[in-house]
């Protein structure tokens, strides 16, 4: 297969400045990774060792396999809000005796493990990728239910979470609650709903109404233990299916219940040479710029992500403003699509659908780079039929039944966000480098806009044009915007699964394509390649 040669200067002054700007964008992210991984602060942490029990990280740790890559999800959830970042819950895809499940796992030092709206989008969206994928959910409980004060933002769609787990096993995704703590309410329908649940000895109690709460309903009088303890749930309810004496113990019959699924990935396993790529990773961060308005090859960064940087390119020499090509990323065989220059044509439209049919024909995951400002607008495009082409495209990846696994690597707008296998088009996997903008259109355009449209107003109605006040607003909705672009403004909202180092995209590419080859790998049917 024909090899990518990089061109990449990086003694360039470009390249200097790119790196240097992609390293303090990776530290600003090391630095909210840093506030996740703290949870509740140190005191909440204190006093939650002082009860002997295990921090969120340590349980995950021990329940993984030893040595195990993580893939964690939306860690950054609700940043930048009222709720601490992270959103009290910890999710992602890693293995459990050789098999990759999905964790939900509450942090009961933020805010005693409650739910609030993020961390209700956050373990929605976990939910999602197991059913997705086909990946048994571990749910790691500890939570205190439903963040009171902000109830009515979510005590509707978090009957959702219920609803989930029992679709899952409905669908024969297995499903496990090792409750380690307080699991009130909602949080006791966890258990409830999952096909297993070990309770631990003294710490968990699962009740949908604590003793006050029984006091005032009812006016009985009664104790944590007897309403809700492992002993009394293992011996008289029934609701406990193991009694674990301790957290470790809890830890050890969850690897047992998993070990003993009998479970098999229904996708081909990695099928081609998993060797390196030619080029560093590390020269990833000279390449991309910090500015999405400065094109980046996405040659460039194939050589530095597809086993051995081995890239077949599909029609090099039509629609060149999309890159699109067969390759393999750890053994497993992808259609790649990468956006070259930014703008999206009707040539690249009908590029990016026809290859889009060849993979679902040849049953081939599809790895999308997205770098887009959107289809091209004009009198000459509109003419030549963009529209038309680009709701092929659309067409083409809404239909699509392979999976799909998106990376914003620079820019993410318009309804290239949509072409491109946003998240509203369903992609097994999404996540964004540190530097990626996502919005309808930039920042200085949408302002633009606005203005023009105000001017026209007022031109239309015979009101005089304040310029002034235009500036003041043109800048406002600018400076607005460009919050709002923002990789950790988009992360914190859910709508993709996370912010990465440009550095691990070939890692997280390899298992985000390995969790989905738990699922079978089907090509939509029933029409052919049509040729555009
Ligand atoms: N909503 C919002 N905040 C809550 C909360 C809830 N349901 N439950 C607890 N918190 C907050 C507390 O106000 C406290 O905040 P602070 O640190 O700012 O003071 C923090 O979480 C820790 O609570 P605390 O009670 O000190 O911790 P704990 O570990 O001893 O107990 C719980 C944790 C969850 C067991 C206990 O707080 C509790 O029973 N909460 C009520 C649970 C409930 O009835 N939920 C109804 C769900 S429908």
């Amino acid at each position: 297969m024909p090899i990518v040669r990089s061109t990449v200067d990086p003694a360039s002054e470009t390249y200097q400045q790119n790196r240097r700007d992609q390293l303090a964008a990776v530290r600003r992210l090391q630095e909210q990774l840093e506030l996740v991984r703290a949870g509740g602060g140190e005191r909440a942490v204190r006093r939650h060792h002082q009860r002997g029990k295990l921090l969120v990280r340590e349980r995950v740790e021990l329940l993984l396999d030893r040595d195990a890559p993580f893939l964690e999800l939306s860690a950054l959830a609700a940043w930048g809000t009222q709720f601490t970042v992270g959103a009290s819950v910890l999710t992602g895809v890693g293995a459990v005796c050789g098999i990759e499940c999905v964790l939900i796992a509450h942090d009961p030092t933020v805010r005693g493990g409650t739910m609030n709206p993020y961390t209700l989008r956050k373990t929605l969206r976990a939910l999602e990728i197991a059913k997705n994928n086909r990946l048994p959910v571990i749910n790691l409980v500890e939570s205190g239910g439903a963040d009171l004060p902000t109830q009515s933002e979510l005590f509707v769609q978090a009957g959702r979470t219920f609803h989930d787990l029992t679709e899952l096993s409905a669908m024969g995704i297995p499903t496990i609650a090792l409750v380690f703590g307080n699991s009130t309410a909602g949080g006791a329908y966890v258990p409830g709903m999952c096909d297993y649940a070990v309770l631990v000895d003294g710490q968990a109690k699962v009740f949908l109404g604590g003793p006050p709460l029984v006091k005032m309903a009812t006016g009985e009088v009664s104790g944590d233990e007897e309403l809700g303890g492992a002993d009394m749930h293992s011996r008289v309810s029934g609701l406990s299916d193991y009694f674990a004496v301790d957290e470790a113990d809890c830890v050890r019959i969850g690897r047992q219940i998993v070990a003993d699924l009998n479970w098999r990935k229904r996708g081909p396993g990695p099928s081609k040479p998993v060797d390196a790529p030619l080029y560093d990773p590390d020269e990833l961060l000279g390449i991309a710029s910090a500015d999405f308005r400065v094109p980046v090859d996405p040659r460039e960064v194939l050589a530095r992500v597809l086993d051995g940087s081995r890239f077949d390119e599909y029609k090099p020499l039509y629609g060149t403003s999309l890159v699109t090509g067969w390759a393999s990323v750890h053994g497993f065989p992808v259609g790649v699509l990468a956006n070259a220059q930014g703008v999206l044509f009707s040539e690249e439209a009908k590029k990016a659908s026809e290859f889009i049919l060849l993979a679902n024909q040849t049953e081939t995951p599809l790895i999308f780079l997205q770098n887009t400002t959107g289809y091209m607008v004009g009198k000459d495009y509109e003419q030549g039929g963009i529209i038309k082409d680009g709701a092929k495209m659309i067409n083409a990846v809404t239909n699509s039944t392979v999976p799909h696994i998106t990376i914003n690597i620079g820019a993410s707008f318009g309804a290239g966000n949509y072409g491109m296998s946003g998240r509203a088009y369903d992609p097994r996997f999404m996540f964004a480098w540190v530097n990626a903008k996502l919005a309808v259109m930039g920042a200085q355009q949408l302002a633009g806009v606005m203005s023009i449209v105000g001017r026209a107003g007022a031109e239309s109605s015979g009101r005089e044009f304040d310029e002034e006040a235009d500036r003041r607003r043109t800048k406002e909705i600018e400076d607005q915007i460009t919050t709002e672009s923002d990789a950790f403004f988009i992360t914190a909202r859910l709508y993709d699964d996370g912010v990465i180092d440009p550095r691990d995209t070939r890692s997280v590419l390899g298992m985000a394509l390995s969790a989905a080859h738990s699922q079978s790998i089907a090509g939509r049917r029933g029409f052919g390649v049509f040729r555009m």
